[in-house]
């Protein structure tokens, strides 16, 4: 019977076979204890030399690391293994043997592994992440699909900029000029005029010469897009959206985080509803923690967020930011016209945001002013204003970055190891 180790619960005291790959080895004189992974998880495989013929004993003794194998023997619980079972191996093929695999269970420096990132993507803890990733994505499809929103896909090739122009990837479109996508936003507003609610899950790029654990150069983002929302509605959104990604890694992804050695206590109440503070309260704050630099009106650094942070277990929303500091697409407050109907989400534990978010100018001629004071002319705009002649509504949204979600949940310090292939500042390969 040919399985998989994430299926072997079902088959406890039955003799299987697995297609695996070797993770790592101990042996003595009678005994091989055999780390096997298979993509779908870890276990071990005990190999007794009086149990298995002199050739079988003699490949558990020498097969070398990353080799690949099937391996034949019975299942069997095993209290001890945080997996809880192990094999009693009783055969052993070898399909391909590994010479020298770079990436020995010593300690190796980050960039050591990142040069060997299509190798290093097998152990143990880079599995866990990518399972938790998988979780997040999976999560998210669910939460949205169940209320009431419809997958919409924006192009990544595009002629015109959604966040502000000094941070896009040029390139040719035939004889026109054309951009990779930073967000797929101003289509998803499109789409909502058409489907109400809907959300997109994709690539987007900044050409960021940023060198920080927060920032990729090509990262995935969920944005969500609703009419007849506005900016608290939106927030409620939010809020439920993250609880229930969070809620579902600490339900189906017990194992990764064991591995991961996360707090999940510091999992478990994040739960809606969230803490608010306004940007001008924000900014109160950080004098009062004796942030001296910062002045109303300008921006937030990391060390900002995360001194904000520090003051709630959950995450907490910064709302209400000076216009001219955000997107030229965003609602000033009708009651405060210097300020945005926006909100960032900063995660705890110094992961920095992971959601920004604002309702949306639907005023036609408000939209045309900031279109001239933020000096967006040309063609590549002029189907975003006809969105506001026809049926204007009011409107609202927000980007999720993926990576920054996986590295907050899985409590991994830098965004490189929440990726696959991470493409950052000096890294175009693997
Ligand atoms: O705050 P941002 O720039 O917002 C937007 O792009 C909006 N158009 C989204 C929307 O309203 N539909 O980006 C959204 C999120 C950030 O909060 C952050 O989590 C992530 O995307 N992000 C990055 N993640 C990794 N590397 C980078 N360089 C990132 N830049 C933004
Ligand atoms: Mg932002």
């Amino acid at each position: 019977m040919k399985t998989t180790i994430s299926q072997v619960h079902k088959y406890v005291g039955e003799k299987v076979t697995i297609g695996a790959w070797l993770a790592n080895k101990r042996s003595s004189g009678k005994i091989a204890f055999l780390q096997l992974r298979d993509g779908t998880g870890f276990m071990q495989g005990v190999v007794v030399k009086a149990d298995v013929d002199e050739e079988a004993f003699t490949l558990a003794k020498n097969i070398t690391q990353e080799s690949s194998l099937y391996v034949t023997g019975t299942i069997v619980e095993d209290s001890r293994s945080p997996f809880g079972y192990e094999m009693q191996v009783s055969s052993l093929e070898l399909i391909h043997e590994a010479v020298d695999y770079p990436i020995t269970p010593k300690e190796h420096g980050p960039e050591f592994l990142m040069d060997h990132r299509h190798l290093w993507l097998r152990s143990k803890k880079q599995h866990a992440i990518m399972k938790v990733r998988n979780e997040i994505i999976r999560a998210t499809y669910e939460f949205f699909n169940t209320h009431g929103y419809t997958k919409i896909d924006p192009p990544i090739l595009t002629g015109s900029s959604a966040e502000g122009s000094t941070e896009l990837f040029h390139t040719k479109y035939f004889d026109e000029d054309a951009y990779l996508s930073q967000s797929g936003q101003l289509y998803m507003e499109a789409a909502a005029m058409a489907f109400g609610k809907v959300f997109s899950f994709g690539p987007t790029f900044r050409a960021e010469k940023s060198k920080t654990r927060r920032h990729l150069i090509e990262f995935w983002m969920i944005e969500p897009e609703m009419a007849f929302m506005d900016h608290n509605d939106s927030l409620e959104v939010q809020e439920q959206y993250v609880s229930h990604v969070v809620q579902s890694v600490l339900e189906n992804c017990k194992l990764e985080l064991q591995i991961l050695e996360r707090d999940t206590s510091k999992l478990e109440s994040i739960q809606a509803p969230f803490p608010r503070i306004t940007y001008d309260d924000a900014v109160k704050l950080l004098k009062e923690k004796g942030f001296d630099d910062i002045e109303w009106g300008e921006d937030f650094g990391a060390p900002h967020e995360t001194a904000i942070a520090e003051s709630y277990e959950k995450p907490v929303f910064i709302t209400h930011y000076p216009l001219d500091i955000k997107a030229f697409y965003m609602q000033p407050d009708p009651e405060r016209p210097d300020v945005a109907l926006c909100a960032d989400l900063i995660a705890p534990e110094g992961y920095g945001e992971i959601i920004g978010g604002s309702e949306r100018i639907n005023d036609l001629e408000l939209m045309e002013q900031r279109y001239e004071e933020h000096g967006l002319t040309g063609d590549a705009y002029q189907w975003y204003l006809e969105l506001r002649k026809y049926g204007s509504v009011p409107h609202s949204g927000f980007g999720l970055g993926l990576e920054r979600t996986v590295a907050w949940i899985a409590g991994v310090e830098h965004v490189r190891e929440t990726i696959p292939f991470p493409r950052l500042l000096n890294r175009l390969y693997p």
